[in-house]
């Protein structure tokens, strides 16, 4: 954001204004869409600011200050997709290097780090830090080689709650990097900077981007040198977004404060809602006052998101059933946009951990609840649990 503009100004007003004051030469309110290449110098290495837009390109630049400033931090890089994001992250480590690494996660950083990282050298522990014996889960995954730990929280598909601040300290009293996947809460509900993160990783394609139409990612980053390494990376190995992607995201970002609202009102509502069925055996969401997790949300987040995840009590025949009976809730991967979705972690999102540790429940059915009318969106799941 432009001094003149103000660092103190609230998450909305940054959202709509950090890195995109009206455009200098037309007025224009919204940055434009720059599809260029290539930037003419003045002489050699005399220049604007951009040169190649692999390097650097404005509309990344103004997404990329914007979303820095939401998350609070020093830097911010955006990435073609929240893996691309995420393996910047693993190039900081050496062979040798290991990671404490959660023991529910999106399969697709499993897989990452298991299939792709792991025959490089870089190892991994898998380590449940959600619950109340987190320290020693912690003590008993810590190796002297272990240099990140990787939180994911709520984590996906369990909604999992790690306590980011206690975690954040522990590590850092013995030197390790704390990466926070902030994807399912985003930085209106959650500031892992401001609670001892170091690195922050977003799929810009859930929430951020907001209604299922770009694919992106973004690391937020506290320290300048572990800023400019992260963006050599981006620059060097060359993952980054196109320009049309970048503004998608820059406009999602400018309505995320009340698209999370209504996502967390009705999130709530379907919880709730869904503890009262006979069909169910278990619901799985931060604000419910039984889940584990719930005191620690409260504090660090300042609403409970819009993800909800539930378990059939006759199992994965009635889970499928119910998955393709919705209407509204369209059975799909992905989440975080206006639309509701349902899908089967076990067989869809998280096949890629089946036979790990981190298999998914098969009777487990994951909801990104949109901001549809609540009522329309209680019936069609009335309706589709009848099938169960
Ligand atoms: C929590 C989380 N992190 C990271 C990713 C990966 O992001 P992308 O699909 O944009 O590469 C996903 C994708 O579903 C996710 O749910």
């Amino acid at each position: 954001m432009s001094p003149d503009r103000g660092a103190a100004k609230g998450f909305e007003t940054r959202a709509i204004h950090a890195g995109q004051p009206p455009d200098p030469v037309t007025g224009a309110v919204v940055p434009p869409v720059s599809f260029a290449t290539t930037f003419a110098q003045d002489a050699v290495g005399v220049h604007k600011g951009f040169e190649y837009a692999r390097s650097g390109n404005p509309t990344r630049s103004a997404l990329e200050e914007c979303l820095a400033d939401l998350e609070g931090a020093e830097k911010g890089l955006a990435f073609a997709s929240g893996l691309a994001a995420e393996d910047a992250v693993f190039r900081l480590l050496r062979p040798g290097d290991h990671v404490v690494f959660p023991a529910d996660a999106y399969g697709g950083t499993f897989r990452l780090i298991d299939k792709v990282w792991g025959p490089v050298g870089i190892d991994h522990t898998p380590a449940d830090l959600s619950g109340p014996g987190w320290e020693a889960v912690l003590d008993g995954a810590w190796r002297s080689t272990t240099r990140l730990v990787w939180i994911e929280t709520p984590s996906n598909p369990l909604l999992s709650i790690v306590d980011i601040a206690a975690v954040a300290a522990a590590a850092h009293a013995r030197g390790a990097l704390v990466v926070v996947d902030n994807t399912f809460a985003t930085p209106y509900l959650q500031q892992p900077i401001a609670r001892g993160a170091d690195i922050v990783v977003h799929s810009a394609t859930k929430y951020l981007g907001g209604h299922s139409d770009v694919v992106g990612g973004f690391l937020a980053v506290r320290d300048p040198e572990v800023a400019e390494r992260l963006a050599f990376f981006q620059n060097a190995a060359g993952g980054v977004p196109g320009p049309m992607d970048c503004y998608l995201v820059l406009r999602g970002l400018k309505t995320l404060a009340v698209r999370m609202d209504r996502h967390c009102a009705n999130a709530a509502a379907i919880a709730r809602w869904l503890q009262g069925q006979e069909a169910v055996s278990e619901v799985r969401y931060p604000g419910l006052e039984g889940h584990p997790g719930h005191a620690t949300a409260a504090l660090q987040m300042s609403g409970f998101g819009g993800m909800v995840s539930f378990v059939l009590r006759a199992g994965e025949a009635a889970a499928l059933a119910v998955a393709r009976s919705t209407e509204l809730f369209t059975l799909a991967e992905s989440l975080g946009a206006v639309e509701s979705l349902i899908e089967h972690p076990h067989r869809m999102t998280h096949a890629s951990v089946a036979g790990s540790s981190l298999e998914v429940h098969p009777g487990l059915l994951r909801l990104s609840v949109g901001i549809e009318s609540l009522d329309d969106l209680i019936d069609d799941l009335d309706r589709a649990l009848q099938h169960s």
